[in-house]
């Protein structure tokens, strides 16, 4: 008797990948090379290992479905939504994510990051996520969307919720989330102001089409779903300084190669990162036939390791160029908040370097990971030197 195939969770891949980024980059090249795609009957799942194959999948949402995925998002957020409504949800956002509106924004997010460092100055510590990552992108949220966060460890708890029912380290748990951001709507409807809310209410006057519903879940994704991915992208950064103060120092002497830092580390630190899609109907993936509602994960953190693509692939390299890293995925449904992340993870690190000479581990307090992934930083103590001059 054959058994019906149970539903995939993330969880289920989790205890291949292995702590060590070595032995993981190791078996992203093995499984590259003997089994780029490798059918679970148990999941009626696939997986899906090169880069060429990964970019596929993402590139042809007509044949690869996002919805149906397993992972616990909210029901309208935008990597949820299928053709057509996507096009219609992301057009009304995609305006505020430019990269030249999110430039325009590099003073006020210079004074934040400012604002937040200062304290530091004088105490020579800092817990880098508490007390910089989350509360800059609490801030940021605040400023582009007008949206009410009701304090800084609220927001940093819905940020580690929503991603981590994302990526599988969370079960489902937003009622109360959705609950405060329906009761913004309600007030929005009441006292319409300068602010994205009240910019989709009044959309949705127009002809209904925008429910209430979506509105509050895209809303929510918009204040959520990036937080944590870019607290944990900088967190890397600062475990890199930590590590290798060669690399702070030169850093410091050279801004200028900030940006390739955080491509660098987009490309290598994620390699736990996984996208899932559904099979739409009957396709063909490199030689390989995929029936209609099978579930595909591609591993575009294993994409990030193909040599064919990225020479030396296991070398950290701030100099790579290119860096095509699949970290924001591609196509339509590519990171929105892309602009954003690099904009703001470039301004948090030029303020770091020139605002501190040193910037080393609190050997009083080491680095915290979650238990079910290591690679989950949630708290980081730095001690941290003031320049003699704060460099303007
Ligand atoms: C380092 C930080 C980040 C990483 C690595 C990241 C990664 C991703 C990836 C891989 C996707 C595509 C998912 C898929 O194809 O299934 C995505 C989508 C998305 N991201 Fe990000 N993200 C980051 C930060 C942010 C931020 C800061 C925001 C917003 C404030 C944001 C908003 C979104 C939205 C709205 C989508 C859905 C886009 C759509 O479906 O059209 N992300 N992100």
């Amino acid at each position: 008797m054959t058994s019906s195939p149970s539903k995939p969770t993330r969880e289920l891949l989790f205890p291949e990948l292995s702590d060590s980024i070595e032995s993981r980059i190791a078996w992203f090249q093995h499984m590259q090379k003997n089994q780029p795609l490798r059918f679970r009957p148990e999941y009626n799942l696939w997986e899906v290992f090169r880069y060429d194959d990964v970019q596929h999948v993402l590139k042809n949402p007509n044949d690869f479905s996002v919805t149906n995925k397993t992972h616990m998002g909210l029901p309208f957020s935008f990597g949820r939504a299928d053709i057509p409504d996507h096009r219609y949800l992301r057009g009304f956002v995609a305006r505020s994510f430019q990269p030249g509106s999110i430039e325009k924004l590099a003073p006020e997010f210079t004074a934040m990051v400012d604002s937040l460092l200062e304290p530091a100055r004088t105490s020579g510590k800092m817990e880098m996520l508490g007390e910089l990552c989350y509360p800059i992108m609490e801030r940021a949220v605040a400023h582009m969307f007008g949206l009410r966060i009701p304090g800084a460890d609220r927001f940093r708890e819905w940020s580690d919720q929503m991603f981590g029912q994302l990526i599988g380290v969370r079960s489902p748990d937003h009622a109360d989330v959705v609950d405060l951001f329906e009761d913004q709507l309600n007030e929005r409807k009441r006292n319409p102001s300068d602010d994205l809310m009240s910019e989709l209410l009044a959309e949705r006057r127009k002809d209904g089409r925008l429910a209430e519903e979506k509105i509050v879940h895209m809303c929510l994704d918009l204040a959520t779903a990036g937080n944590a991915p870019l607290a944990l992208m900088l967190a890397y950064a600062f475990d890199r300084f930590c590590r290798d103060p060669g690399l702070f120092q030169a850093v410091r002497r050279d801004p200028s190669l900030i940006p390739g830092v955080i491509e660098e580390i987009l490309r290598y630190d994620f390699s736990w990162f996984n996208l899932w899609r559904t099979a739409r109907h009957g396709t063909v993936l490199g030689g390989h036939e995929i029936k209609a509602g099978q579930y595909v994960v591609v591993w575009d953190s294993s994409a990030n390791f193909d040599e064919k693509h990225f020479p030396q692939a296991d070398r950290f390299d701030i100099r790579r160029s290119p860096n095509p890293h699949l970290t924001f995925g591609q196509g339509m449904y590519i990171c929105l908040g892309l602009p954003l992340v690099r904009v703001l993870g470039r301004i948090v690190l030029e303020r770091i370097v020139a605002t501190f000479s040193d910037l080393r581990s609190n050997p009083e307090s080491p680095m915290q990971t979650l238990d079910q992934m290591k690679d989950y930083i949630v708290s980081l103590d730095v001690v941290l030197t003031p320049s003699p001059v704060a460099v303007p």
